[in-house]
């Protein structure tokens, strides 16, 4: 739980559409009168930007799993730092296109040549140590790992590190949402991230609305 604001976080594989349904979301809430803050990780602040350059340009194994855990967890304890913790400390809904179960899920899978993944126990020491924070709210969207892949090479650019690393890793990071709302049923919610974005962003609302309503 959270200290006054609310947390809420996006999660999902790759082109599920979370970064337009968090905008949708967010807009509902201003329009009810609430302060909203709307971030993303990796980024978020200013230093977690730069590292994320760092983690998401470039050749697919140019960070070990481990090396890469690091990165990730060095850009959240800035975000956190400089952006999620203020806000919620002021009362702000935070609406967060990825967090730590983004780091439980890729950072432990393994990779598409054969490269093991970070331990998990160390996943979760590490996060339990330099962040600490779990959200009140997760949406986890679930779509079709091929229709998503497919979503993410159409809007090109140079982030294109972890949707190189191919259909049976993505298949895996599907099954590793999936286990992580059954290990956390007390702030995860499965969303079907398939259809129009209207009939998605009509299930995010039906999800959220227990605890938006509530504070
Ligand atoms: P993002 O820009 O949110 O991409 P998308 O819009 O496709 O979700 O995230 C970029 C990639 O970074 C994505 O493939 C997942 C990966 N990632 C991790 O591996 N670990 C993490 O902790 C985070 C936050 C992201």
């Amino acid at each position: 739980m959270t200290a006054s604001g609310l947390f809420v976080t996006f999660e999902g594989g790759d082109g599920s559409g979370k970064t337009t349904q968090l905008r949708r979301l967010a807009a509902d809430l201003r329009a009810a009168g609430r302060e909203v803050v709307e971030t993303r990780e990796p980024g978020g602040a200013p230093g977690a930007e730069d590292i994320r350059r760092l983690v998401l340009e470039g050749a697919p194994g140019r960070w070990s799993p481990v090396s890469e855990l690091l990165l990730f967890n060095a850009a959240r304890r800035d975000h956190l730092e400089h952006t999620i913790r203020p806000a919620l400390d002021r009362g702000a809904v935070v609406l967060c296109d990825r967090f730590a179960d983004s780091t439980r899920v890729y950072q432990s899978a393994g990779r598409a040549d054969g490269t093991p993944g970070a331990d998990p126990a160390l996943v979760e020491a590490l996060h339990q140590l330099v962040i600490g924070l779990e959200p009140d709210l997760t949406l986890i969207l679930e779509l079709d790992p091929a229709t998503g892949l497919d979503r993410g090479f159409a809007r090109g650019g140079a982030e294109t590190r972890f949707e190189s690393l191919g259909a049976d890793f993505h298949a895996r990071i599907r099954d590793g949402f999936r286990a992580l709302a059954a290990a956390h049923p007390e702030r995860c919610r499965m969303i079907d991230a398939s259809g129009d974005m209207d009939a998605v962003a009509a299930r995010i609302r039906a999800a959220a609305a227990p605890l938006l309503d509530a504070r």
